[in-house]
């Protein structure tokens, strides 16, 4: 558990729904669910609750989030890290790196050989993350948002020495 004077983080509970959904309609905007491809492997399906963690103030309201969902690649279940989202006036302060380092340290002890997610290349490189490319990882055009999606931005991290070796291909969403 990570904390600081004004915050300290926590699992996410069921509870806590809607002030993510509202910190993310702040963080994303209200159209993200249409404008991103990442949507696509999470609607109506339920997170990995063992990877998402509130960042919480002492009067209890949510000041971040870091969720993640199962997708499938080359017969391999990966976690699709994301959304990850920090109230706009408390960024830049470490909280964003706090929750996805305590995100990330879990699920290398969990049951998967690495993790994907469509984000900032420049933010995770520092974790480790290389564009999913060089693992033979792509997303699957077919769910692309009308915009489209910028493929350097689909990121992979192996949890081990060549774990990713043998797992390329489309990710897909866990049940297709
Ligand atoms: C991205 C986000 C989660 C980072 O959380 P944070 O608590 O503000 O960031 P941290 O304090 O952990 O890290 C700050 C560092 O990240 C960098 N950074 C922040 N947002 C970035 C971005 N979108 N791309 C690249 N680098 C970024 C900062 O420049 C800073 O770098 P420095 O340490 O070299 O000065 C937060 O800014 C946010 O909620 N943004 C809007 C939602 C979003 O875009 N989320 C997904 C990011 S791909």
């Amino acid at each position: 558990m990570s904390s600081s004077s004004d915050w300290t983080s926590r699992a996410e509970r069921p509870g806590d729904g809607a002030a993510i959904e509202s910190l993310l309609d702040r963080s994303f905007g209200t159209d993200r669910k249409v404008a991103r491809i990442s949507y696509r492997f999470r609607e109506g399906r339920a997170p990995l609750r063992e990877l998402c963690r509130v960042a919480e103030s002492g009067e209890g309201a949510i000041l971040a989030c870091a969720r993640a969902w199962e997708v499938m690649a080359g017969g391999a279940r990966l976690p699709l890290f994301g959304p990850l989202a920090v109230e706009p006036q408390l960024r830049g302060q470490g909280m964003g790196r706090s929750l996805l380092a305590e995100c990330l340290a879990t699920a290398r002890r969990g049951r998967w050989p690495g993790g994907v997610l469509v984000g900032e290349a420049e933010y995770y490189r520092p974790f480790g993350f290389r564009p999913a490319g060089e693992y033979g990882l792509v997303l699957p055009l077919r769910l692309a948002p009308p915009g489209g999606v910028d493929s350097a931005r689909f990121l992979a991290l192996e949890f081990s020495l060549g774990g990713l070796q043998g797992v390329s291909g489309e990710i897909l969403p866990l049940d297709e």
